[in-house]
């Protein structure tokens, strides 16, 4: 691994002291804790397993808490940990106030939260409201029940067209491939706009908009201080019959101004501003962040002080290698958090894309999530894998600069890349079976972490980890990165520790550069931060270099990183 700290930095592979009874409880009792957050996203079935059935569980994540205290994040969003067969990673819940058993129990829930707190740590808990599994009591509940039941009300329940009902409802496509549609026994047809094991709800039933707020208190009693929700933008539908036809309708993440039938309709708000209300009973209050699809010019509606507080922007993570995107991006998206009173997110990875590591170390001009390269079976060759880590490094570093809160997602602390070549047979996404020759699907970034160089599952737990991990692994261990300064992981633990002390208030200014080519910033306190897309090295203004993400040239910025000046 090439050095990346500055020589005569102290940069710390040990990380981030641990925090004082004052420093957590001033922490903890911050109602804005939220608005400038480092936030550090776990899936928690590839994180740590304490029990060595292969499956990461919440007791491993309560012994990794010392790791994300030296990491020095603020908080931990933890992606779905309910009782769930696991058809979508979690996300098909069979019971919302409950652990899934393979993970542990509420007491080891409990624990965990406790050893989170006490380290000054919040916890962020994923939510899936737009659908349950079809092992849900609900589902199983409306399947027993007769057509036009109150059972069957709680879901999207729809007679099919043509003599014989054998014909969808509609031709409306899932997000995962094929037909949004399944037919069950007695004819009826029900919508899931994800995978079939994940039937979506009826957000019109009263019975449904309770039952949420239930889940709400029930972890928020717990000590939840946060929630991430899950497809905010679907959750109210209008299914007015007839159906639009499936090519009139637009993307999710398009402008359709509210009159797309399920995506980003208005009435969402009503549902987010009842959820507010619970959220509000509570001291502080408890932060809600919208993973919302949607245009960049709607987002500010999930965001809003009498909505969900904030929402995921992923312009950043779509963007290219290109100064002036970024610009853009960065610009716009202040403004408009500025104007719906929200702070703003940033995130280049997360449970659902090709690791930012590997995407800009490949040629990407046509595929810039690189779902093509992957599914032709990630050829190495036009993978540049150092260069992608020297850029994933800087984005990174000019991220933790901005105001707002920034997401990193486990591993790419790590600088690792996605993991291609999956066999077809040890593949779990359901991307992968339902669009089949269209999308390997999002398994490569979900492989279990390696804390060790080499033994079982590389520290991962002490037996197997459940989707396979490349040999490579072993060279970007916590054990190995924690040894060497000039490691990713110490990167990114000096890069946390001075992000706490550099942080103020959320002025943000661009410094005008001699160079389109340099995106230069400056925050308050003076500040800066600098990074290089050109290929050329530039002239840093004169101030004390505080960390750069790729060594200096003889004193100057070399191509593509980032360096923080005081
Ligand atoms: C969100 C999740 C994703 C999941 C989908 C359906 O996009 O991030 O992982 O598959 O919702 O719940
Ligand atoms: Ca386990």
């Amino acid at each position: 691994m090439t050095s990346i700290v500055e020589p005569g930095s102290d940069a710390a592979a040990e990380g981030a002291p641990a925090p004082d009874a004052d420093a957590v409880a001033r922490r903890m009792q911050d109602p804005d804790w939220w608005r400038q957050a480092a936030v550090y996203q776990i899936y928690p079935r590839s994180f740590a397993d304490s029990n060595g059935d292969g499956i990461g569980d919440l007791k491993g994540i309560t012994s990794r808490i010392p790791y994300l205290v030296s990491l020095g994040v603020d908080a931990v969003w933890l992606s779905p940990f309910y009782p769930s067969a696991l058809a979508d990673g979690g996300y098909d819940v069979d019971d919302y106030r409950d652990v899934d058993p393979k993970l542990g129990t509420l007491e080891d829930f409990d624990e965990m939260i406790a050893g989170l707190h006490a380290a000054g740590i919040k916890l962020i808990a994923d939510i899936v409201p737009n659908h349950t599994s079809d092992r849900h009591v609900w589902f199983q509940e409306a399947l027993a029940a007769p057509k036009g039941s109150p059972a069957r009300e709680r879901y999207i329940f729809r007679d099919g067209l043509g003599p014989d009902g054998a014909t969808a409802p509609s031709d409306w496509e899932s997000v995962f491939g094929g037909p949004t549609w399944e037919r069950v026994p007695d004819g009826q047809w029900y919508l899931h706009l994800f995978a079939k094991e994940q039937p979506d709800l009826n957000w019109d039933n009263p019975e449904v908009r309770e039952d949420f707020l239930t889940t709400l208190r029930f972890w928020s009693d717990r000590g939840v201080d946060g929630f991430r929700v899950d497809v905010a933008h679907a959750l109210t539908k209008d299914m007015t019959e007839p159906l639009q036809p499936w090519a009139e309708l637009g993307a999710q993440d398009e402008d359709n101004q509210g009159l797309h039938p399920f995506w980003d309709r208005d009435e969402v708000h009503e549902v987010f501003a009842s959820w507010r209300a619970v959220l509000d009973e509570y001291t502080p209050p408890r932060s809600a962040v919208a993973e919302a699809w949607v245009h960049a010019d709607r987002r500010g509606r999930y965001a809003s002080p009498e909505g969900l507080g904030q929402a995921f922007n992923f312009d950043l993570l779509q963007a290219s290698w290109d100064p002036a995107s970024f610009r853009d991006i960065i610009t716009k998206n202040l403004t408009e958090a500025r104007s719906s009173g929200a702070s703003s997110t940033w995130v280049f990875s997360n449970h659902d894309v090709i690791r930012h590591a590997t995407r800009y170390g490949l040629p990407l001009e046509q595929d810039r999530d690189g779902r093509k390269w992957l599914l032709a079976g990630g050829d190495e060759s036009v993978l540049d894998r150092e260069l992608g880590e020297r850029r994933a490094r800087a984005v990174t570093q000019l991220m933790l600069a901005l105001p707002g809160s920034g997401y990193i997602y486990q591993g790419e602390e790590l600088g690792l890349h996605e993991v291609a070549g999956i066999p077809d047979a040890e593949r779990q996404d359901p991307t992968f079976f339902r669009s089949p020759g269209v999308d390997v699907g999002r398994d490569g970034c979900r492989v279990p972490l390696p804390w060790t160089t080499d033994g079982e599952s590389f520290g991962f737990g002490f037996a197997g980890a459940h989707l396979p991990q490349p040999a490579w692994f072993g060279d970007h261990a916590v054990e190995v990165q924690e040894q060497d300064p000039g490691s990713t992981l110490a990167f990114y633990r000096r890069a946390l520790v001075l992000r706490r002390e550099l942080q103020g208030a959320e002025d943000f200014d661009w410094v005008e550069g001699a160079s389109g080519d340099v995106l230069h910033f400056v925050r308050p306190g003076g500040w800066h931060s600098i990074t290089n897309f050109g290929a050329e090295p530039v002239d840093l203004p004169v101030g004390s270099v505080l960390l750069t993400s790729s060594p200096l040239e003889a004193g100057r910025l070399p191509a593509n990183p980032t360096a923080w000046i005081r």
